[in-house]
């Protein structure tokens, strides 16, 4: 068991690949909230997860909301006792003509992208330094490198998927004195939820840029979550992780 009796708390996790790394932690020994907005989905991950459910505790959370964010991670805290680990993977990803978006939603996406990591960090942080302990793992995405699809249909969320490198890199030095390691996961183009609308239709082209000439999966995705949740990567901070067969090379 490499997470045993670690407690964690994984945000977006009522679907994809957030459930993914919850259901992956119970399997190694963990102890994981699981935030989304999406309540619906929260049931029914409640009802039909083939890990431990009695390990798993469902809240209601919009990471876009700073004090909602604070008071999830105190529960958490005062009811597992201890936080080791904090993942931040809830996302959205609006896609259409770059030019189209209001102002609104370019802002939208930035919210819950990019400063809903940051206030999941900025939440459990100074539990984390009391404790010299943690685990900070933030999801980006490959289209930080490649720059997302080439019409700009997905601007804001490459945006956001950028600042989230910096601000992986930032806390990496502001807490790594504290023996809190902050890494970043780069998914490549996985099926879920959120890519069902059009990866089906591109799955073809794009496997002849991806060396390995397969997809990944939410378990690959959930497999790198572990490893960067881990003691064998204690030593391992400020990275990016790309899990995309090849598709993109740091
Ligand atoms: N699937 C991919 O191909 C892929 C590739 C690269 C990066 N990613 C990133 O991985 C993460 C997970 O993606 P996914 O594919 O599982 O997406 P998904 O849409 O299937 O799941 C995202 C989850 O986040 C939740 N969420 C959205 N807004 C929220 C908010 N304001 N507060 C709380 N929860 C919220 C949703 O309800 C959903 O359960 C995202 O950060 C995404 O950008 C995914």
């Amino acid at each position: 068991m490499r997470l045993h009796d670690r407690t964690a708390f994984v945000t977006g996790a009522s679907k994809g690949l957030g459930r993914a790394i919850a259901e992956r932690f119970v399997e190694e020994g963990a102890r994981v909230v699981i935030a989304d907005i999406d309540q619906e989905n929260l049931d029914k991950t409640m009802a039909e997860t083939t890990v431990d459910a009695s390990r798993l505790t469902a809240i209601n959370l919009d990471v876009s909301d700073f004090d909602a964010v604070q008071a999830a991670i105190n529960h958490a805290i005062a009811d597992f006792g201890a936080l080791d680990i904090l993942v931040n993977n809830a996302g959205y990803s609006p896609k259409k003509n770059w030019l189209e978006y209001e102002i609104s939603e370019w802002q939208k996406v930035l919210d819950v992208n990019l400063s809903g990591e940051f206030y999941g960090a900025r939440a459990v942080a100074e539990h984390m330094m009391a404790r010299k302990s943690g685990r900070i793992i933030n999801l980006s995405s490959s289209a930080w490198r490649h720059g997302g699809v080439a019409t700009g249909g997905g601007l804001p969320y490459t945006s956001s998927k950028a600042g989230v490198i910096g601000l992986t890199r930032a806390l990496c030095k502001a807490l790594g004195p504290y023996n809190i390691t902050v890494n970043a996961i780069a998914p490549g183009p996985t099926p879920t939820p959120m890519t069902s609308s059009w990866l089906s239709a591109a799955e073809d082209a794009l496997k002849e840029n991806i060396p390995l000439r397969r997809l990944g999966t939410a378990r690959d995705i959930a497999n790198a979550a572990l490893f960067l949740a881990s003691d064998e990567a204690a030593f391992i901070t400020g990275s990016c992780l790309d899990v995309n067969g090849g598709l993109t090379m740091s």
